[in-house]
């Protein structure tokens, strides 16, 4: 049986296939599409943070707190603070999108900004995961009750929510339309 946080590290390709996109579509282009943005936005706020960071919040890091790995002071308190950062930069895009919509360069500029800051965070995130943090996992929850408990709860984020497939179909959608 392949580890269960496989799920998780899927998931990261995912991600970083929409970070790919922000980055040609926003960091390196002129102007700002707003109807790209409002699209990654709802992307990262629902599918990265609201089922992916979910998962990692509400199952791996509980498991791996009763596997003896401490909740405070470690990796899984930065994992916690950066979730937080990379919500504070979605917040300024969402608070920014109306106003740039009215063609305020400042907002745009604000938008722009708070992409790169997500971007950079993420990319880093996700290589502490997936090198450190997922390493540890496979460690700490090697007993066959313990991954399949694990991957039980997987499934039922996926099948309560179904996430994961809408937003990958979003994904494929944006990156086949892609006009550079
Ligand atoms: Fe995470
Ligand atoms: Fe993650």
């Amino acid at each position: 049986m392949d580890h269960p946080v496989e799920v998780l590290l899927e998931e990261h390709r995912l991600i970083e296939r929409m970070l790919a996109e922000v980055e040609t579509r926003i960091l390196a282009a002129p102007q700002i599409p707003i109807e790209f943005a409002e699209i990654a936005l709802d992307f990262f706020a629902a599918f990265a943070d609201g089922s992916h960071h979910h998962k990692e919040e509400r199952v791996l890091f509980p498991m791996l707190e009763a596997a003896g790995v401490p909740a405070h002071g470690g990796p899984i308190a930065v994992m916690l603070h950066e979730h937080d950062l990379g919500r504070r930069c979605l917040s300024d895009v969402r608070n920014n999108i109306e106003a740039a919509k009215s063609g305020s360069p400042a907002a745009a500029a604000a938008i722009r900004s708070a992409f790169a800051g997500y971007a950079e965070l993420l990319r880093r995130h996700i290589w502490k995961e997936d090198n450190i943090l997922f390493e540890m996992a496979k460690v700490h929850i090697s007993g066959e009750a313990q991954m399949a408990e694990m991957q039980r709860l997987f499934e039922a984020e996926a099948k309560a929510t179904g996430l994961r497939q809408r937003y990958e179909a979003i994904l494929n959608e944006v990156c086949g339309t892609a006009v550079y």
